[in-house]
């Protein structure tokens, strides 16, 4: 038994070690698949032992369900809050006050950090193992968070981290209370922005917002799909000894193992550290992260402490903060655009204005049901705003500078392209057009198309080209394209039209799979279309298909069925099928694609994805398969694997159900990576 219990300890330290390399120190030094075997040995002695589990154990970063209400915390000391400068003369002004409380000839520096826009944690540590994490709260009282802290990869569960060097850690103190703050990068509130809005679902005002949402979920597992990280830059209480300046106490935290900023900077006149701060407006877009400023701190802890409070900001630090990325303008109109899907997704068109150096005329405006929730309405002066390099949007409107004139905005009752009356369906915000052949999203359906029959050297351009030229009115008239009718096109040269025209030629052998993918039926991604192709064997099959026999294909539910058999229903789809037969596109049947891939660092193994993720789920289907593995849509005891985005709803719950280990697109990729 107690070589058991060292043997766990060994691997929790070691893979401990390693998710440090890997998302603190962004640094790994072993494969991702080594990884994932040290993580399964862990996993199966857990298993047979599980009165052995400790809480660092890096197993335990997947999160379970809170009970009910997050519990209160109180903090150990208050959780301060910050001054605010606007300028290098409020920082000037800031100093001359206080420097006449530090005692007199008393030499001083400052040491510059970046003021992270994220949500503040407070982070316990017993004997080195993180025990508690808490949200600010109001300062005296937080939210304790500790599932959903324990899910963030970046956060130490035990300290010190050893990060393989031969430099001897600090002497970890019993009692250890560290501040910081958790964040997603700018990239990742963006793509979830993205596929929200995509999804028909609320999108998130900022970053802050949304890793303020993901970390105050009540289920941890979710959390645990979240790409949420960390920096640190405080202790708010210990029974060790600190370092006496600011500066060494972030390269402490860092020799702990806690993730640190790599642009702090110590300077000994304030005109220096002033002119460092402000050297970040024009960088600030270098930064993964949304910052809304840089803090200067006194660097000698000792004055800081003794220069005490004023209300909730402590004298001995202040933020300079960076200008803002909003501005206000006149919203216009509203403009529409139709997606491929059908979703009608309405836009601003604003009065030219400079949002942080860059002009603005046009912003999403996400829904209308964001629209409705924010008031606003047409003539109205509006809020815009933009973070890093994420799509400009509206945030709301100035009611106070209303003349009465503003006209509301209703949601349209039929589609402006097509006159469709449109949808909305069931728990969704978004608004649809049903009619598939909608002018307004052809160009998008044969974007589609053309991409999912990979026809070469057919860009969104030449789509854009063919459909106003009127030569192409739906995806089989990419098939009567003649070569004199592209050479009159703006651009075409003999060369180009014929390459173009043998690329359209040469997807007619497609495989069945790629034709029903390409076809854009709501719900029917490449892994369904490949079920779909093996079943079938022919799209003439598939258009006679009844519900009953759709839902008895491995991997295809009753919403898939439903949206098939409506789409099948359509005289106009069936239209197009035929149109497609006549053109002479006749599609391979799918055999032998489970063969083929047999062999790879997943062979043998299923998979189910769930959610949605930061690449379209038959590009990471496809991945997975030439990997070896195999990709089903529905999970069952046979799954090996529940891949997990933002989302993943009831798939999930089964999976734990069954014992199904969940991957993130992280571990996903570190699996994969046999070849990385
Ligand atoms: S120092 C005594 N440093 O900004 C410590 N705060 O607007 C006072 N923040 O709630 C805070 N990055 O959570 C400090 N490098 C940094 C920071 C930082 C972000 C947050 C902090 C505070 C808010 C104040």
């Amino acid at each position: 038994m107690a070589d058991i219990d060292k043997r766990l300890r060994q691997l929790c330290e070691q893979i401990n070690y390693h998710a440090y390399r890997y998302h603190v120190l962004d640094d790994p030094v072993i494969s991702d698949a080594e990884y994932d075997r040290l993580i399964i040995q862990l996993q199966q002695l857990e298993a047979e032992h599980p009165e052995l589990i400790t809480p660092d154990s890096p197993t335990q970063r997947v999160g379970g369900l809170a009970s009910d209400k997050f519990p209160k915390v109180r903090h150990p000391a208050p959780i301060l809050s910050l001054a605010n400068a606007f300028d290098g003369d409020a920082v000037r002004a800031w100093w001359a006050r206080i420097s006449k409380l530090a005692p007199a000839g008393r030499k001083v520096s400052f040491t510059v950090e970046p003021k992270i826009d994220g949500l503040t944690v407070v982070l316990h540590y017993r004997d080195g193992v993180f025990v508690q994490g808490a949200t600010r709260g109001d300062g005296i009282i937080g939210e304790d968070i500790t599932p959903n802290l324990r899910t963030v990869k970046a956060l130490p569960l035990r300290i010190p981290v050893h990060d393989g060097s031969r430099r001897k850690p600090p002497a970890v103190p019993a009692r250890l209370v560290v501040r910081g703050e958790a964040y997603i990068t700018l990239a990742n509130f963006e793509e979830i922005n993205k596929r929200q809005q995509a999804a028909g679902a609320r999108t998130f005002a900022n970053p802050r917002n949304a890793a303020a949402g993901m970390l105050r979920q009540l289920d941890s597992r979710v959390t645990a799909t979240r790409p949420i990280t960390l920096l640190t830059y405080a202790v708010v209480d210990t029974d060790g000894l600190l370092p006496r300046a600011q500066f060494e106490l972030l390269e402490y935290l860092r020799a702990l193992g806690f993730p640190v900023t790599d642009i702090a900077r110590r300077f000994d006149a304030l005109d220096a550290a002033i002119a460092y701060a402000d050297s970040w407006v024009d960088k600030r877009a270098r930064l993964p992260y949304e910052a809304d400023g840089m803090v200067i701190k006194l660097d000698e802890l000792d004055l800081q402490a003794q220069l005490g409070v004023v209300g909730k900001d402590p004298r001995g630090a202040i933020a300079l903060k960076f200008p803002a990325r909003e501005a206000t303008t006149q919203l216009l109109d509203v403009g529409i655009n139709v997606g491929r899907t059908g979703v009608l997704a309405p836009n601003a068109v604003l009065e030219p204005v400079n949002v942080g150096g860059v002009t603005i005329e046009r912003a999403t405006l996400h829904n209308f049901d964001d629209i409705a929730r924010k008031d606003i309405r047409i003539g109205d002066r509006v809020i815009v705003k933009r973070s890093g390099d994420v799509i400009p949007y509206v945030a709301g409107p100035v009611i106070g500078a209303r003349t009465g004139k503003e006209k509301k905005i209703a949601p349209p009752k039929t589609c402006p392209f097509c006159d469709t009356p449109v949808e909305r369906r069931a728990a969704e915000v978004a608004i649809y057009c049903p009619n598939r052949d909608c002018p307004g999203r052809l160009d998008r359906q044969v974007g589609h198309f053309v991409g999912a029959m990979d026809i070469e050297g057919m860009g969104a351009k030449i789509v854009q080209q063919v459909i106003e030229s009127g030569l192409v009115r739906d995806v089989a008239d990419l098939y009567s394209l003649k070569r004199d009718d592209l050479l009159q096109l703006e651009g075409f040269a003999d060369k180009k039209t014929d390459n173009l025209v043998a690329a359209i030629a040469a997807s007619k052998g497609r495989p069945l799979s790629q034709l029903i993918y390409a076809l854009g039926i709501r719900h029917v991604g490449g892994v369904a279309a490949e079920a779909l192709a093996a079943h079938f064997g022919s799209l003439s099959r598939l258009l006679k298909a009844r519900p009953e026999e759709l839902e008895s294909i491995e991997g295809v539910g009753p919403t898939i069925a439903a949206s098939i058999v409506e789409w099948t229903s359509n005289p106009r789809n069936r239209d197009l099928v035929e149109k497609l037969r006549r053109a002479g596109i006749n599609p391979r049947e799918n055999v032998g694609t489970a063969a083929k891939a047999a062999s790879g660092p997943l062979s043998g193994k299923t998979f189910v994805i769930t959610g949605s993720l930061t690449q379209p789920r038959d590009e990471i289907a496809a991945t997975i398969k030439s990997a070896g593995g195999k990709v089903t849509d529905s999970v069952s005891k046979k799954t090996d694997y529940l891949v997990v985005g933002e989302s993943p709803g009831s798939k999930l719950t089964k999976a734990e159900g069954l014992g199904v280990t969940i991957l993130d697109e992280a571990a996903l990729k570190r699996l994969l990576a046999g070849k990385r």
